[in-house]
């Protein structure tokens, strides 16, 4: 593993998913891994767990890392190639990522999507430049249109839960749109279609409003439906997102309430468990009923994403230059 920037970077995801729950189980195993080694944490927008989980495993691995709120507390970045800076950037991504990368052996950054322009989010300019100028490895803490560390803590947590049940017969994943307030980028989904297809251990189910389509190179091999209802049918695993739409890019059309994950949906489903990333809108995205019942997840798959950022650390620390 070079770096951690979506699934392709994964190599064996059940091996790495082993991993992660080897951690689950020691946590301080490998507690001098790490040592006298250094983590920057970049971050151009906010965040809770990814932040924390990604501290804690960095910690646990016997590692320093260092968190940087890049929007709130460094230099305005500019990211294009040949840029004349006669407006509000002050310091090119050319001139601060070798700097960054001199000062830190690994290098992991959170940059979201304009949501203006799709052609500019989707080539992950941020993301691929820190990338191209750092020079040492970098991990995504959620670029423009991936989340890999979440989508690796939601197969752990898949993983977890289906085991046991001790069952061999590949569990139903139903990925649903869920309303929202304002437009969200398509990162977590895109990126759990990514992963999901990837494993190929589960039968997968995309539903979502007429023209919410996510984009196909990350949805290949789901079954799509509108129909919500006929979806959640026999699903083992619900996984309740917004995003914005990606033809008619960044928008919301309606707040859509009949989407919204109640109780009387989950009963049409397998006694599913529920998961999402979080945070999430309280009685929007899912109600109150569902998020505090039994069939929740969510405060397991937050935590697990610990193990997950231990896992893919403690991979790159390990893994010879160059290496895959
Ligand atoms: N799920 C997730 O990435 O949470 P944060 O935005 O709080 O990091």
């Amino acid at each position: 593993m070079k770096q951690f920037i979506s699934v392709h970077d994964a190599g064996n995801i059940n091996a790495l998913v082993e991993k992660a729950l080897m951690y689950k189980a020691t946590p301080l195993k490998d507690k001098t891994l790490g040592a006298g080694k250094r983590i920057g944490l970049l971050f151009l927008n906010p965040s809770l767990r990814t932040r924390l989980s990604t501290q804690v495993a960095a910690a646990n691995l016997g590692m320093e890392a260092i968190v940087f709120n890049v929007d709130k507390e460094g230099w305005a970045l500019e990211f294009e190639e040949g840029a004349i800076m006669s407006g509000n950037t002050v310091e090119h991504i050319k001139d601060a990522a070798p700097v960054l990368g001199s000062y830190f052996d690994m290098l992991s950054i959170r940059t979201f999507p304009s949501l203006k322009n799709r052609e500019d989010d989707y080539s992950e300019l941020y993301i691929s430049q820190f990338i191209k100028y750092c020079g040492v490895p970098v991990i995504s803490l959620e670029s423009a249109t991936l989340h890999p560390l979440q989508s690796l803590t939601d197969v752990i947590t898949i993983t977890e839960n289906w085991k046991l049940k001790t069952q061999n017969s590949k569990p139903k994943i139903v990925l649903t749109w869920a309303p929202h307030v304002k437009p969200l980028p398509q990162c977590v989904a895109n990126s759990f279609a990514q992963w999901i297809n990837a494993w190929g251990e589960a039968d997968f189910v995309i539903t979502h409003p007429e023209d919410y389509e996510l984009k196909e190179e990350f949805t290949n091999g789901a079954t799509i439906t509108h129909k919500q209802n006929e979806a959640l049918k026999d699903a083992d695993f619900v996984y309740v997102k917004n995003w914005s739409t990606y033809k008619d890019y960044g928008k919301i059309y309606e707040n859509a309430p009949e989407w919204m994950l109640t109780e009387e949906k989950l009963a049409i489903t397998n006694n599913a468990k529920v998961m999402h990333c979080l945070p999430v809108r309280r009685n929007v995205e899912l109600s109150d009923e569902v998020l505090d019942s039994v069939n929740s997840i969510v405060t397991q798959q937050a935590a697990n994403r610990v193990w997950a950022a231990q896992a893919v650390i403690s991979t790159l620390l390990t893994s010879p230059k160059g290496g895959n």
